[in-house]
């Protein structure tokens, strides 16, 4: 019996704590050694002498073949949406289970795991958006999905249709609390946004910038503001999603510096994109649509700070893919398509972690195990997935990433391997790049080939948040 199926040879193992040169063995799915020129003469060698080897990436935020209103189609399903992911050194990807009104919850998930079935190429796992809170849906569906390792829920505080109010939410918060679900929160003021718009469009502001003028920083803060308050009330841990600038980010830190348990996630958008590209020529700007919107430079220096002083545990994607052109994507109605009927979202699954890389270690901004930690090890430990994900450990799963810390790459659409029709990022030059991911010891990607098969993946029960409430 051979000791190893592979050996990782020569690189330089990264993982959130510690840099350090040492071979990884692996087995039957598994990492069982770390050490010195590990020997075994019937094991795979992988040479990867210069290489940075670290955790696969973990992008807890992500949305695929998620309906999203009459006519719109998200344009990756698990197939091309994972594969994406898996090109862009991820090896774990944890998208949303939608609950429609008058839907159970257990229905939702159901519907996802037809759709992931047999087309996933990396491991995923489910979050479940909660927009019908019914009394059956918080004190019997959600504690039996809890146990089933459906261990966190989303929350919409805007978008039509979606969004709970607050009496609504504290009776969710509640109930998390007493089963330990871990709950998420898009911050955004309803009330207050369809106010600007109602003004806005009826000024005849219907372009793509409006969108952004629709949601200042102050209609984010004062929700964020409020699901802390909310947070605080029901004494139960809370992350805040996708967080765009700096009044909510400094809302975020006045919270957890009174020692509240209040957790916080980003994204590239935020870092490298503002108001600015909403109002390029024509529907251009469409392409930028996401929620919260892209701000300002100040907001962009922002999250960095809070990326490098730990206000923000994550850094995720929130891909969440539409076509630009046609009409089944982000806009319905063509080149009439009012800025308040824009499918919200941008696609970065693929980039999410070469964009970190450049922009955050590359530049000075965080270390490498920073970077290990806001891809990978952080996503892995608030949602109860560590450590079997998230780390390069004795017992974890062997999904490993190779990368290149000093490849070059200008980022365009025509090299990435999602079903979107753009980037965001077109044009972008960064350095450092995935070159071979291992998804549970098997090559998945070997220098850049995709040697992976579709439907690989496989589904991943999660333990309950190490941070929720009840244990
Ligand atoms: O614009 C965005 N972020 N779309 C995705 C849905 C969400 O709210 O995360
Ligand atoms: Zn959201
Ligand atoms: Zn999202």
């Amino acid at each position: 019996m051979t000791q190893f199926d592979m050996i990782i040879r020569g690189g330089t193992v990264v993982t959130a704590s510690d840099t350090i040169n040492c071979d990884v063995g692996i087995k039957d799915e598994k990492i069982i050694a770390l050490g010195q020129t590990l020997q075994d003469d019937s094991a795979r060698i992988i040479d990867a002498e210069g290489l940075l080897v670290m955790p696969g990436g973990v992008d807890s935020h992500v949305h695929i073949d998620q309906p999203s209103g009459p006519g719109v189609v998200m344009a990756d399903d698990f197939d091309t949406g994972t594969l994406s992911a898996m090109c862009g050194g991820n090896t774990t990807v944890i998208p949303f289970a939608l609950q429609d009104k008058g839907q159970t919850l257990r229905e939702a998930v159901e519907i996802y795991h037809k759709q992931a079935e047999g087309k996933s190429w990396i491991d995923h796992s489910f979050h479940v958006i909660i927009s019908d809170p019914t009394p059956s849906a918080l004190g019997q569906e959600l504690p039996a999905l809890v146990e089933d390792g459906y261990t966190s829920f989303k929350v919409y505080m805007t978008y039509e249709g979606l969004h709970l109010n607050d009496r609504e939410i504290i009776d969710l918060l509640e109930s998390s609390k007493r089963h330990g679900a871990f709950i998420m929160v898009h911050a955004e003021g309803y009330d207050t946004l369809r106010y600007m718009i109602e003004k806005l469009e009826g000024e005849g502001r219907t372009e793509p910038v409006g969108h952004a003028l629709s949601r200042p920083q102050v209609v984010e803060r004062e929700a964020t503001h409020r699901a802390i308050s909310l947070a605080e009330f029901i004494d139960v841990p809370m992350l805040l999603v996708h967080v765009s600038g700096r009044e909510p980010m400094e809302q975020i830190r006045w919270a957890q510096q009174r020692g509240l348990k209040i957790f916080a996630e980003t994204c590239p958008q935020y870092l490298l994109l503002t108001k600015d590209d909403l109002m390029k020529d024509g529907m251009e700007g469409a392409k930028y649509i996401c929620s919260p919107p892209p701000r300002d430079p100040d907001s962009q220096e922002a999250c960095w700070e809070g990326l490098q002083q730990g206000v923000f545990k994550i850094f995720s994607s929130d891909h969440c893919p539409f076509l630009i052109e046609g009409t089944s994507g982000k806009l319905r109605e063509g080149d009439k398509t009012k800025f308040s009927r824009v499918a919200n979202g941008v696609p970065g699954i693929e980039t999410r972690l070469p964009i970190l890389f450049s922009e955050g270690v590359k530049k000075g901004r965080i270390d490498l195990n920073e970077f290990v930690a806001l891809g990978s090890t952080n996503h892995a430990k608030l949602y109860g997935l560590y450590p079997q994900k998230g780390t390069i450990a004795v017992g974890s799963d062997a999904d490993v990433v190779l990368w290149d810390a000093d490849k070059k790459v200008t980022i365009r659409q025509d090299i990435l391997h999602h079903n979107c029709d753009y980037t965001p990022y077109e044009g972008l030059e960064v350095t450092g790049w995935p070159l071979t991911v291992l998804s549970r010891g098997k090559v998945v990607m070997e220098n850049g080939e995709v040697t992976g098969v579709c439907g690989h993946g496989r589904y991943l029960k999660r333990n309950k948040s190490p941070h929720a409430a009840s244990q």
